[in-house]
């Protein structure tokens, strides 16, 4: 039997339980996984509370996209990966049919690659959405060049630390923007050129201070909402203003300004390209060679704190990636 952690009700933390489920032989195609970390992304915590841009079939919905384990058992046909292939879950289907929360996962080989050769568990579980979705905004669709200033709002999430990572790591500049002066010192420490704290002044002036008045080339947000306006006059002329997140459901309004571009991003769309996946592997690989891919790991819970290690998701207190550690 297999622990599998799944809601019948949309609310707080206090709807996820843990249950046995049987997991059965992988079928053609398949593969059953050791599930040995857990990261935990904002969206399950959306999707919980109903504030996900899609909503879960319930009862019985499971919930999570990221797992770090081992293949324990193959189905027919499968020949990407091995029995004892350390692996990361990618999966491109819904939550509530495909989540990944538990200690064990039968899955379509296609919803795995493998770990980044080196990586322990909890380091592979922090890797592959902040990492892809990073890389796959400001690289495939953005466009980000060495030199470029990019501008990243919720800088402290498991998704800005990502940014301001892949921003070093390809001489871009990137200024990170937080809620709260408190997180300033850290985001420094993690590569940020500049932080600017919004309870310390106004947002535009701070990056006409820091841009010499000409912007940024591109604002990688997550909050949109009233916010949205403001965020995007800070895109330098010719910029480009990508939105992947809405931390603030409010509507967002967006200026007048003719030579603005904005794009809305979908990690799941771009991951789903093998090609781009394969860029993706490369990208890991390389940052974590040279340590300028480091995912930052907030705090560790034991699966059946999964309930506490949501109220910390949303306490918004971290700094990087909440993972779930499995005992076998
Ligand atoms: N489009 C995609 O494909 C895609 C992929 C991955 C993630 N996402 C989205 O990216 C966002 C970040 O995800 P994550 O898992 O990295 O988040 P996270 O680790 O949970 O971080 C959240 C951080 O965002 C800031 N924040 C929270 N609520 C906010 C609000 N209402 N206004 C402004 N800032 C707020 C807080 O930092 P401060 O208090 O320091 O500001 C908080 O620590 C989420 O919206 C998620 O859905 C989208």
């Amino acid at each position: 039997m297999a622990k599998q952690v799944v809601f019948d009700e949309i609310g707080g933390p206090e709807v996820l339980r843990i249950e046995q489920v049987e997991l059965g032989e992988p079928g053609p195609g398949e593969v059953l996984l050791r599930v040995d970390a857990l990261g935990l992304n904002r969206a399950e915590a959306l999707f919980r509370s109903g504030g996900y841009f899609y909503q879960p079939s319930l009862p019985g919905s499971r919930l999570g996209y990221e797992a770090a384990g081992e293949v324990v058992a193959l189905g027919a046909g499968v020949t990407e990966f091995a029995v004892g292939d350390q692996v990361l879950t990618a999966i491109t289907g819904e939550m509530s049919a495909d989540g990944v929360y538990g200690d064990a996962l039968r899955l379509p080989a296609g919803d795995l690659v493998h770990r980044p050769g080196g990586t322990d568990p909890v380091t592979g579980a922090a890797l592959w959405l902040s990492y892809s979705t990073a890389y796959g905004a400001l690289v495939e669709k953005g466009g980000l060049r060495p030199g470029d200033t990019v501008l990243i709002t919720a800088a402290s999430s498991s998704v800005g630390v990502a940014a301001i990572q892949t921003a070093r790591h390809l001489g871009a500049i990137p200024i990170a923007v937080t809620r709260g002066a408190a997180k300033r010192e850290r985001l420094e420490q993690l590569g940020a050129a500049h932080v600017i704290a919004l309870d310390e002044g106004d947002l535009l002036e701070q990056v006409a201070g820091i841009t010499d008045g000409r912007g940024a080339q591109i604002v990688f947000d997550a909050v949109s909402g009233p916010g949205l306006a403001d965020i995007a006059q800070a895109v330098a002329p010719g910029g480009l203003l990508i939105v992947y997140g809405w931390l603030d459901p409010r509507p967002a309004p967006l200026p007048l300004n003719w030579t603005l571009r904005v794009l809305g991003y979908n990690n799941l769309d771009v991951t789903g390209d093998p090609a781009v996946r394969r860029r993706i592997r490369h990208f890991l690989d390389a940052g974590l060679r040279a340590g300028t891919v480091a995912p930052v790991i907030d705090r560790t819970f034991d699966l059946e704190e999964i309930a506490e290690a949501h109220r910390h998701l949303e306490s918004n207190s971290q700094i990087g990636k909440i993972v779930v550690t499995v005992d076998h």
